[in-house]
């Protein structure tokens, strides 16, 4: 069959043949319809995901999918055992959900991964407290983020700080209900103020932080300006890295205000938990409450899907 391929972890993928998916008995393999081409593909196809484990090459990248059983159904599937990724004709998977009618499958491709990054903590949290309160997203402008910020607002969370360097993506947030914040100034002391004039109105309950590194410590000496509220209960969630793998976390933070800083990803949130949220997710995308742009690229394409930087998250299709 067709696949993209991976031959080592610093080369650039190709469009070859490679074996059959295994299939355990009794199963059949699935058609692919889209695979999502998400930061955590390009870390564990290139080997810097902190989940890459021992990573045999070659191998096709590709984590889950939108794809065709054999009876004609349409699932989001998701999990494939390495070396074979999604990205290929056919792929197994052992997770597989029915895609709602109505919705596009293209998008649910594109849109799972990340949105259930943020949606997995925003549930969580409503759970634990029967109400959302004020949300703060760091990295809304990025695919994550925004559908962060729509699944905040679906959630019925009262406030939602939308923080983020691109001004277009900023007033589209607005437009669905935010709070927004620009992130893009120079230097620790003005993206502190920008973070302290906003938390400052309502300090958020929950921090959604896509971003880390520089901002994150900006966002731990906004939150440490306005901590006198002894009730105040802060949960600060690390999503991602995309502003530094690294951040200093000063302690009077952690004296002047009851905050619980935890992370979420691979390892420590199970397959379980997210495939559990799946359908209510995928029921979402049929509604068109959480959406987002995608460029579908055909397999024999997969350098140039690769190597796009557009704000469209990529989707893999067949040829
Ligand atoms: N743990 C999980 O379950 C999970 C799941 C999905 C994603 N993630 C992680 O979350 C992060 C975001 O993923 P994504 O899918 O949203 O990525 P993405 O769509 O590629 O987001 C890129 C955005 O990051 C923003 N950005 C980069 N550096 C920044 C900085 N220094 N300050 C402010 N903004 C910055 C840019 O915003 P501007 O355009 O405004 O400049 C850009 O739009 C990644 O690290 C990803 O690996 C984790």
């Amino acid at each position: 069959m067709r696949a993209a391929i991976f031959t080592a972890p610093d080369a650039s993928p190709v469009c070859a043949d490679f074996p059959e998916p295994t299939v355990p008995p009794g199963s059949e393999p699935l058609q692919l319809v889209g695979a999502g081409l998400h930061n955590v593909v390009r870390g564990l196809a290139t080997g810097r995901h902190y989940g890459r484990g021992q990573m045999r090459y070659p191998l096709v990248p590709g984590i889950d999918a939108v794809a065709r059983t054999s009876d004609g159904r349409l699932v989001y599937t998701g999990y494939a055992r390495p070396p074979f990724g999604t990205m290929a004709e056919r792929l197994f998977a052992p997770f597989q959900a029915d895609v709602p009618a109505g919705a596009d499958p293209l998008a649910i491709a594109a849109g799972m991964n990340p949105s259930l990054s943020g949606w997995m903590v925003l549930t969580a949290r409503r759970r634990e407290l029967g109400a959302l309160g004020t949300v703060l997203v760091l990295g809304a402008t990025g695919t994550s983020g925004s559908l962060a910020v729509q699944g905040a607002l679906a959630l019925g969370a009262e406030r939602v700080i939308a923080a983020g360097r691109d001004q277009g993506t900023l007033e589209q947030l607005r437009g669905e209900g935010a709070t927004t914040v620009s992130l893009a100034h120079d230097g620790p002391d003005s993206l502190e103020r920008a973070l302290a004039d906003v938390v400052s109105e309502t300090a958020p309950g929950l921090v959604l932080d896509y971003l880390w590194g520089s901002v994150a410590e900006a966002a731990f000496a906004a939150l440490g300006r306005s901590g006198e509220d002894v009730e105040a209960d802060t949960s600060y969630v690390q999503i991602g890295t995309l502003a530094g793998a690294k951040a200093a976390l000063p302690a009077d933070l952690l004296r002047s205000r009851r905050i619980r800083i935890t992370g979420s990803g691979v390892g420590s949130v199970s397959h379980e938990e997210m495939l559990a949220e799946a359908p209510e997710v995928m029921a979402r995308f049929a509604d068109g409450t959480l959406h987002l742009p995608y460029t579908a690229f055909p397999l024999s394409r997969i350098g140039e899907a690769w190597a796009h930087t557009g704000r469209s998250r990529v989707v893999v299709v067949p040829d």
